[in-house]
């Protein structure tokens, strides 16, 4: 057994597809501006992913916008857009992708009984035709084109098979056997992988691929196994993101395959240093905390407290790293500039952090770390990223924090005076409440009338020390619809009033985005 992840580059490739910008979008609560869309696309495309799946045109105007921005701006990767097994869905599709260097459509129908049954109410028949049907329509509009048998790991076996075939005839290049509810068992994927490619006569003539969901806890379990059962792709997402429990993390999938080598030999194209930075910044537009222990990528995932660990660690580090943190893109936490460094010398940083930003930006950013330089006597790397992803997340806002007031104190009431910046209005208004922090939020509710509920107040320190940013995240939800914001600054009610704008401006973002119609039935 090796000891460490050396990032072999043999053995056979299997290519990553990642869904973080439609399965992990659509994860209740995270929802990404445009903006924060394609951040993230031109960070994936950096890390080497092979294909983006960018969205769901159909589904609004906002979504078909964002397929294309994504498609115009990526330059390497190909991109995919999803579309169900109608000819409205699939024109669509295709109209968001017209500009993508490389276009991929992806189709899908329900091929379960339950599915069948309930939610489309067709019979396997007809379900049989739409695979023809959507599939050829796809084909006759790009080269590139993935069916998927949406609940297909409970799926009669005969009839996947049949779906399978149907697909590949029709012309898709890429299959995919989605575990939509988590339901499989390593084992039992990686034998249904087996069954269908031996019992599809046309199976050679596509590419297999896992689609995981992490309702048991085995969605990296499940899509290594299916690529033991030869699947060659694997659909993914950063930190796990995705509907319910979430869908395989991609950072968990690649550096399995990279530690494992001796027993999973298979590559991907991912720089698997730029991980760390790529989760950053899926937390940061989402708003998703990303859970102290998450493999790879939590805080906690090289960090050795107990003494024996220490102390082994420090006679050889393999005693308890299986994976550098390095090779992750985790480095050392170091002291940055102070008040006194220069523009230049911020740039630099920065970039050396893994951002590239405009002008404007990073004049703002800058700014802001003048003004954290002067409060805070030790900025650290982590303070900077704070301080980066809160601007990136908040700089094309409807809503603004410019000022806050605050008297709190043993003797209530406490009260908040708040200035906001609507659509570039000033206004102000002074709110009492029950403590400073509902004090605060009475002032945004009076500014911004809304009728969203708090759901999840939390609070935690992005460095160590009694002067550490604080950041705070904040969810609301209105009508079922549910927004995650997060704020960051030294001062704790500054970054909750922050992160309730900052879930405010999504909720907007959210407002204007719509089911489309009957999307329950094909
Ligand atoms: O989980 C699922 O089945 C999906 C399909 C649309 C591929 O996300
Ligand atoms: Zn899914």
């Amino acid at each position: 057994m090796t000891h460490t992840a050396h990032g072999s580059q043999d053995g056979e490739r299997v290519v990553i597809f990642d869904t973080t910008l439609r399965d992990g979008e659509q994860s209740p609560g995270a929802s990404m501006t445009l903006e924060e869309k394609l951040e993230v696309a031109e960070l994936l495309d950096q890390l080497g992913v092979d294909i983006i799946e960018a969205g769901f045109p159909i589904a609004s105007p906002g979504d078909f916008e964002s397929v294309c921005e994504v498609a115009r701006r990526v330059k390497n990767a190909t991109v995919a857009g999803l579309a169900r097994a109608s000819e409205k869905d699939i024109d669509r599709c295709a109209e968001a992708l017209r500009e993508a260097k490389r276009a991929r459509i992806h189709t899908f129908i329900s091929t379960s009984p339950v599915h069948m049954k309930y939610k489309l109410q067709m019979e396997p028949a007809r379900v049989l035709e739409l695979v023809a049907s959507s599939v050829g329509r796809a084909r006759n509009q790009v080269a590139d084109v993935e069916w998927s048998a949406e609940d297909g790991t409970r799926t009669e076996i005969d009839f996947l098979c049949r779906c399978v075939e149907t697909a590949i005839k029709a012309g898709a290049t890429t299959i995919n056997i989605p575990d939509t509810v988590g339901y499989t068992t390593p084992q039992e994927y990686e034998q249904l992988f087996r069954t269908v490619r031996e019992r599809v006569p046309n199976s050679d003539k596509a590419i297999f691929s896992v689609h995981c969901h992490d309702d048991l806890g085995l969605a990296v379990a499940n899509s290594l196994a299916g690529v033991r059962g030869g699947a060659r792709q694997v659909e993914c997402t950063i930190n796990g993101l995705g509907e319910r429990a979430g869908n395989a993390a991609m950072e968990e999938i690649v550096m399995a395959l990279k530690t494992r080598h001796d027993i999973l030999p298979y590559r991907t194209n991912i720089d698997a240093a730029l991980l760390t930075r790529a989760s950053k910044l899926v937390s940061a537009v989402t708003s998703f905390p990303v859970q102290y222990n998450k493999a790879i990528v939590g805080r906690n995932a090289f960090a050795h407290e107990s003494g024996i660990h220490q102390d082994g660690m420090l006679k050889n580090a393999h005693t308890y790293e299986i994976m550098t943190p390095e090779s992750v893109g985790v480095t050392k936490t170091s002291l940055v500039m102070g008040k006194h460094s220069g523009r230049h010398a911020f740039r630099e940083k920065l970039k050396e952090l893994g951002y590239d930003l405009g002008e404007n930006a990073l004049q703002d950013a800058f700014n802001r770390f003048k003004d954290l330089a002067d409060r805070k006597k030790f900025v650290y790397d982590e303070d900077l990223v704070a301080l980066v992803d809160d601007e990136i997340v908040s700089a094309h806002d409807h809503i603004k924090v410019l000022a806050l007031m605050v008297m709190a104190g043993t003797h209530g009431p406490q009260s908040a005076a708040l200035t906001l910046d609507i659509d570039g209005d000033k206004v102000t208004h002074q709110a009492t409440g029950n403590g400073p922090v509902d004090a605060i939020f009475n002032a945004i509710k009076a500014l911004a009338p809304h009728e969203a509920t708090l759901e999840l107040y939390q609070v935690h320190a992005v460095t160590e020390g009694i002067d550490a940013q604080a950041e705070v995240s904040v969810r609301l939800t209105e009508d079922g619809k549910s927004v995650t914001g997060r704020g960051a600054d030294p001062d704790t009610l500054v970054a909750s009033a922050r992160a309730y704008v900052s879930a405010l401006n999504k909720l907007m973002v959210k407002r204007g985005r719509s089911k489309p119609e009957a999307m329950q039935a094909v």
